[in-house]
């Protein structure tokens, strides 16, 4: 008798409740300012991909690329507000809401190569900087890589001198400020996806940024010179809206965990090979001439630049500094 009631009982709810009903998806937005066919833009992609089937189909995740939804400050904003779960900034953008000490990746000539800088982003520092970012209402998962930094202006930069006066488009970084002030330029904060059109008004002079950010953006078309100096390092954090985050069934978490983790691997290895291929394609157009530096005006680059270690003690702290500049070197037994 009490078997059957409670069997009517479900029933009964059934009814009433109408027809089952397939639960709508969560919708993970994913924004980002550079273009689809970058290491960025194809992280993003493996992500959506990896991130949708792992999770069964209950997450649906959109991509906005090429600052299609929010331009650099806004979209950490966006984040913060939860207009947008996921981004990747470049380390040098999280400044303007109150984290500094990722600039510390912007120091000059600071990464000999990307074995150094892994030693960072997989070590104990690199775990302790995505820590940082919790109490602003973000998760960070992932460094994703871009690659090394080109100069270039519509005249040739070679000396030190060649810069005196130039106006240059930088990131969001006081660091970086200091290294164009180093150098006798005048630094401009623009959002990336302004710098083309900067660059064709001459709003400013010249710019730096990695080679797969300078051909898809086409901005080797609007500068006659590009210098090959590697005197920094574009990379990102991928963050989520913690709020979001927390707030995902354990299993689905753990899905977009592990897709998370395969398009981090997907990403970080693809970016050396798509930076070398937007180089020669730009070399290829004959659009911008390249300029290789001697080794005395590499050093006399370095030379200038290094006040910056110390002026940037100020800005993220001499202790991290300290700690980066040890954690890049290997360690030897
Ligand atoms: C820039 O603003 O130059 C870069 O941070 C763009 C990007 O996301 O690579």
């Amino acid at each position: 008798m009490k078997t059957y009631t409670i069997a009517a009982a479900a029933a009964l709810a059934l009814v009433l409740a109408g027809p089952a009903q397939a639960q709508a998806p969560i919708v993970l937005k994913f924004s980002h300012v550079v273009a689809p066919d970058t290491p960025k833009g194809k992280g993003a992609v493996k992500f959506q991909e990896l991130g949708e089937k792992y999770t069964n189909g209950n997450v649906k995740i959109e991509i906005y690329p090429n600052s299609s939804l929010y331009k650099d400050k806004e979209e950490l904003e966006a984040l913060q507000l939860g207009a947008v779960q996921m981004l990747a900034p470049s380390n040098s953008k999280f400044g303007p809401i109150g984290i500094k000490e990722f600039e510390v990746f912007d120091l000059p000539f600071v990464l000999p190569d990307k074995a150094a800088l892994r030693r960072v982003t997989d070590g104990p520092l690199g775990a302790r900087l995505l820590k940082l970012l919790e109490p602003q209402g973000m998760v960070g998962l992932a460094y994703w890589d871009n690659g090394f930094k080109l100069m270039s202006a519509n005249k040739p930069l070679r000396e030190v001198a060649d810069f005196k006066g130039l106006k240059f488009r930088i990131q969001s970084s006081k660091v970086l400020e200091m290294q164009m002030r180093s150098l006798g330029v005048i630094p401009q904060v623009m959002a990336f996806s302004e710098v083309y059109q900067a660059l064709q008004t001459g709003v400013v002079d010249g710019q730096e940024n990695t080679p797969s950010n300078m051909y898809t953006q086409k901005m080797h078309e609007v500068q006659k010179f590009t210098t090959l100096s590697d005197h920094g390092y574009i990379g990102y954090v991928v963050v989520v809206n913690k709020k979001f985050w927390d707030g995902l069934p354990a299993d689905v978490r753990a899905g977009l965990e592990k897709a998370m983790a395969e398009a981090t691997k997907y990403s970080n290895e693809i970016s050396e090979k798509e930076n070398a291929e937007a180089l020669a394609d730009m070399k290829k157009s004959g659009k911008t001439e390249f300029i290789t530096l001697t080794d005395a005006q590499k050093a006399a680059w370095k030379q200038a630049m290094s006040p910056v270690f110390k002026d940037a003690e100020a800005r993220v702290g001499k202790a991290l500094i300290d700690e980066f500049e040890k954690a890049i070197k290997p360690t030897t037994n």
